[in-house]
């Protein structure tokens, strides 16, 4: 029988005290329950027209092509045996090229990019691929500490096929001197976890001459599970 459990140290802890704003969200309540089950209620799926042709093209949502360096990310949505999940939608969102989101809230003293939304979503295909195209996002300052900047980074949304059943989590990139400073990285407790949130470069997976590659996978369940709740 396959281990479906996430072992304890893989998924960042609710209060992670160098993380400033998790001291103001974490429960100061003995969490309550459940009963088993409890979550599966009737909701619409997600349907198939929820995603559009080139939604998964960061890069072409606008008249030109956004500032920075073009990218693929790519990879595969597995469960604790290595089987694909398949048909899920996978989201992500991210900075511009230089560090801002398109957010009012984002008051970073950084350029907005009127050829970048930095959102994008695509379906898991038939052996659990994604595939986005788009630029490597900027780091940014975010003020949890002196000097704190995010390293560079990707959010992901993973949805499945209802929306009580999203998850979330972030992909960082090999060689980020940032990533040894971030309590964000940090606050996932085992170190070979945290390594499973760094993307590997991937030429192969990459468009010569035009985008290099990033192959980022994502595992579920079990002891190598990718963390998740960040
Ligand atoms: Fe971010």
């Amino acid at each position: 029988m396959n281990d479906l459990s996430r072992p304890g140290t893989i998924d960042p802890p609710y209060d992670y005290p160098d993380y400033g704003s998790t001291r103001l969200r974490a429960p100061r309540e003995a969490l309550v329950a459940l009963p088993e089950g409890t979550l599966d209620v009737p909701g619409p799926r997600v349907p198939a027209s929820f995603v559009r042709a080139g939604d998964n093209d960061l890069t072409a949502h606008a008249k030109s092509a956004p500032l920075g360096e073009k990218m693929i990310v790519s990879g595969r949505l597995l469960d604790e045996s290595g089987r694909p999940i398949r048909d899920s939608l996978v989201e992500i969102w991210q900075a511009n090229a230089a560090g801002r989101y398109a957010h009012p809230g984002d008051t970073h003293d950084a350029p907005l990019d009127p050829n970048f939304q930095g959102i994008g979503r695509t379906f898991t295909d038939a052996d659990g691929w994604y595939r986005f195209v788009t630029i490597k996002p900027g780091a940014y300052p975010w003020q949890n500490h002196a000097f704190a900047w995010r390293p560079q980074h990707i959010h992901f949304s993973l949805l499945g096929n209802a929306p009580v059943q999203r998850l979330v989590t972030q992909m960082y990139f090999p060689g980020d001197p940032l990533l040894d400073l971030d309590p964000v990285f940090l606050s996932v407790p085992d170190a070979a976890a945290r390594k499973r949130l760094v993307a590997a470069l991937d030429l192969k997976t990459g468009v010569e001459g035009i985008a290099l590659g990033y192959r980022f996978d994502i595992v579920l369940a079990g002891a190598r599970s990718t963390p998740l709740g960040i």
